[in-house]
Order: structure tokens, then sequence, then C-alpha cells
């Protein structure tokens, strides 16, 4: 604990002093003082102890402060901080740049570029894929999150909080339609939803944007922020297609379903789809602030030196990090664990489902699993206040739960992949007793 931490005496001083020292537009899921945290579990200034499946939304799935991670960053700290890669470059950058070259799915030669956040990383695919096609337009998807700057902030869709107020937005942003399954009208079969949608996508480039201005898609392959809806196989395959078809760039944006999250290193590895880009970050570098864009090497020189980059970009500390992150993935086991944990949280679910009306829904890809809470099983109408009640319950009584969609009506688990089965377990059952 450090000094000041030392000094101040209770949690209501420092809650006192967050009111009154920091912004209000940054919100708190939980009220309580984090100081320390381990793999999967978090203990507050007073000594609670809380089961995590927030995970710093989807930040920590080798879980906090794993000692590998720990070590790694102790090691950098010693030798060298930070002398700026475009002042004088270090190996870390670029032995990391070649493991996720190594990593992301397609034959083709690759290269990376690192940066700070996931938004930085969007924003340079975006720079990216416009110098290379010499086109402006970017198509994102309804219900899609992509960062908090002016672009990305453009490329997301919900309204409030995201983007109410904080107009005028980037020019050349569109938003395609994205399909949701458990929402489609009733009646209608997944395959003539799938139909129907893939024909408002082409619908769309005829009313609303023209192909060959567009520079690139961006799509989540697992929509996080927007509820955890997974489209189908066909979908992806099209989309990916028609870009293809039209020299459009297509950019995976796996920041929060990266690193093993949904079973495999990628979630578009799922979709048998080779992405021309891929944007990374959250648990590329557990906790450390870090993200890049790896992708197909001719595009990734479309930009000549000095047009990419940052001062902080792709520190040693967060590459240190994140090599660390990549050998603990692999000797852990963690994709493997994600699809185990994905079906116990999923079991479970299955389970309330029968207990309970509200759960309209359980869907998974890996761990990458949420619930659905409705007001009713038949109209599917949501409840964002009976999934916000449960979320309260839970961090009330020790287990960090989000929620997340645009209506914010969905219960979503980020657990760390380092979860013991007790802690799964401790924290499901905090939510059964919550429902
Ligand atoms: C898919 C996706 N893209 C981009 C971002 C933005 O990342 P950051 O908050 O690090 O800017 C997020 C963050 O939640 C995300 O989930």
């Amino acid at each position: 604990m450090s000094q000041t931490t030392k000094q101040m005496r209770t949690s209501a001083e420092w809650q006192q002093k967050r009111d009154q020292f920091v912004s209000k537009g940054v919100s708190n899921g939980n009220r309580s003082l984090a100081v320390k945290g381990e793999g999967a579990v978090l203990y507050d200034l007073d000594g609670r102890r809380f089961v995590d499946f927030a995970g710093a939304i989807g930040t920590l799935n080798v879980g906090h402060s794993h000692p590998k991670v720990v070590e790694a960053v102790k090691r950098q700290t010693e030798e060298l901080i930070h002398p700026g890669f475009n002042v004088m470059m270090y190996p870390s950058y670029i032995e990391l740049a070649e493991k996720l070259c190594g990593l992301v799915p397609g034959e083709h030669d690759k290269k990376a570029i690192f940066l700070n956040s996931g938004a930085e990383a969007v924003e340079n695919a975006v720079k990216i894929a416009r110098k290379y096609t010499k086109r402006q337009g970017v198509v994102t998807f309804t219900r899609g999150f992509h960062g908090r700057t002016n672009m990305t902030m453009s490329m997301t869709s919900k309204v409030k909080p995201y983007k109410f107020g904080f107009g005028p937005f980037a020019p050349e942003v569109y938003q395609a339609p994205f399909p949701y399954y458990y929402q489609k009208p009733a009646g209608m079969s997944d395959e003539s939803y799938d139909d129907f949608i893939i024909q408002s996508f082409h619908d769309f480039f005829v009313a609303t944007v023209a192909p060959e201005t567009v520079a690139c898609v961006v799509m989540e392959p697992v929509q996080g922020e927007g509820g955890f809806i997974i489209p189908s196989k066909r979908f992806v395959q099209h989309i990916a297609d028609f870009c293809k078809k039209h020299g459009i760039v297509f950019v995976a944006d796996e920041i929060q379903t990266g690193f093993a999250r949904t079973g495999t290193y990628f979630a578009i590895e799922h979709f048998d789809v080779v992405p021309d880009l891929i944007t990374v970050s959250k648990s590329l570098a557990a906790g450390l602030p870090l993200s890049g864009v790896i992708g197909k090497a001719e595009m990734m020189d479309a930009a000549a030196p000095g047009e990419l980059g940052g001062t902080y970009a792709g520190s040693p500390l967060g590459c240190a990090a994140a090599l660390a992150v990549l050998e603990i993935i692999e000797h852990e086991g963690l994709n493997e664990r994600s699809e185990e944990i994905g079906r116990i949280i999923e079991e479970r679910g299955l389970e309330w489902k029968k207990e309970h009306a509200f759960i309209g829904e359980i869907r998974r890809l890996g761990a990458m699993a949420a619930v659905e809470i409705v007001k009713d099983p038949e109209t599917r109408e949501p409840d964002k206040a009976k999934a916000a009640a449960i979320a309260a319950y839970a961090n009330d009584n020790g287990l960090l739960l989000l929620t997340a969609g645009i209506n914010g009506n969905i219960i979503r688990f980020l657990t760390p992949l380092v979860i013991t089965d007790e802690q799964l377990k401790e924290g499901l059952d905090i939510i059964e007793a919550g429902l």
C-alpha cells in the first residue's frame, strides 16, 4: 500500500474526495477502493474480497498481477523504461510484432504497429485503410463500440452515454445493419433473418454510401459493449467477401474478443475469415496500456515514416507484459480453459432460465458469455432495470459484475480465464442469490 493510501483511513473519505476532485464524467461500477488483485480476485481497502467477473472490462484474461507479468514488467522497469520507439528502437517491440504476425490468421506477409489504447488502434486502422485505398468512407455496424475519441465515437452506436452532446462527429462514417437473432422479428427463422440482414447490407450500399468510396469496414466479430451479439458465420463471411470484391479493407476489431476470450486467440477464427487488419488491446498486455494493429504487410506499409506512431506508443513495459501474456495463454492452455468456463456459465444459466421467466437467452462464444434479461419471454422486451439490479446486488455482495447492450439489459461475463472452478462457482452462486 502506498504512503498516501496509508494516510487516508476510510473508504468513505476516499469516496468523498473522489466526488470532490475527480470528474463525474467517468463512471464507477463499484464504489469500493481496490488495493490488491490476485488472479480472479480483488480486495478493497476495507479488506473485503471480490470475485472478479469484469476483468477490467475484458483486460485481464490472464488475471490480476500474474507473477510472470509482474516479473517481466519489473525486469523491464529496472533495465529501461522508455527510449521512445521512434527515437531509439528496442527488441521487445519487434519481438512482439513478430509473435503477433505469426498468431493472427492468414498466410500472407504481415506487419504490426503498437499504440496505447483501443480507440487509438482503431483510429490507426482507419488511417492505414484510408492511405492504402485512397478512399475516405468508414463503415461500422449498429450496436458497435470502437472507443471514445472523436473518430471512434463517430464509429460507435450507442447514443447515450457515448455520443450524446459530443457532436459534431467525424464525417464519412456510416453504420450498416448487424444481426441480433434473439431480437429478430417474431416467427422468422434464423436463416430468413440472415437473408434479410444481408439484403439490408446490400441496400445500405445503394441508399447510403457507394462501395467504391469506402476505405474500410470495421466489425467486432462478437459485439462487446453492444451486448455480446454473435453473428452467423454466413453473415461474417458475406461481409468479408463483399469487402474483397469491392477493394474495401476488412478490419476485425478484436479489442474485447481477443487473446483466448472466445476459446481461440482471435474470435474471427471461429468464422473462417481472414481479415485484412486486426485491432488489439485490452487483454494483450494484462492491464498495461498497449494496443496494436496487425495486418497485411502491403497495407501496413501504405503510410510513410512518421505518419503513424505516438510518444508512448508500444512502450517497453507494455511489450514486456504482452510477451509474458502470450506465453501464459500458451503454457496455461487458456484457450481450452475459456471453453470450459463458458460451458460452466452456460449450464448454470440454463438452470436459471428454467426458474425465472425474465432470463431471455444465454449465449456465448467460449467464455464470452451473456445473459439477456427481459420483461417477458414472449415479447422479449429488454429489462434494463432488472439487469442493473442484478449487477448492483452482485457488486454489493462480493462479485464484480457488468452489464452491456444498447438497452443495458445484458449481464456479461468477462472473468479472468485463470479463475478456479471454486471461484467461478462462488461468483455464479452470488448471481443466483441475486436473481
Ligand atoms: C471492441 C472495442 N473496440 C474499441 C474499444 C476502445 O478501447 P479503449 O477503451 O481502450 O479506447 C473497446 C473498449 O471497450 C472495445 O470493446
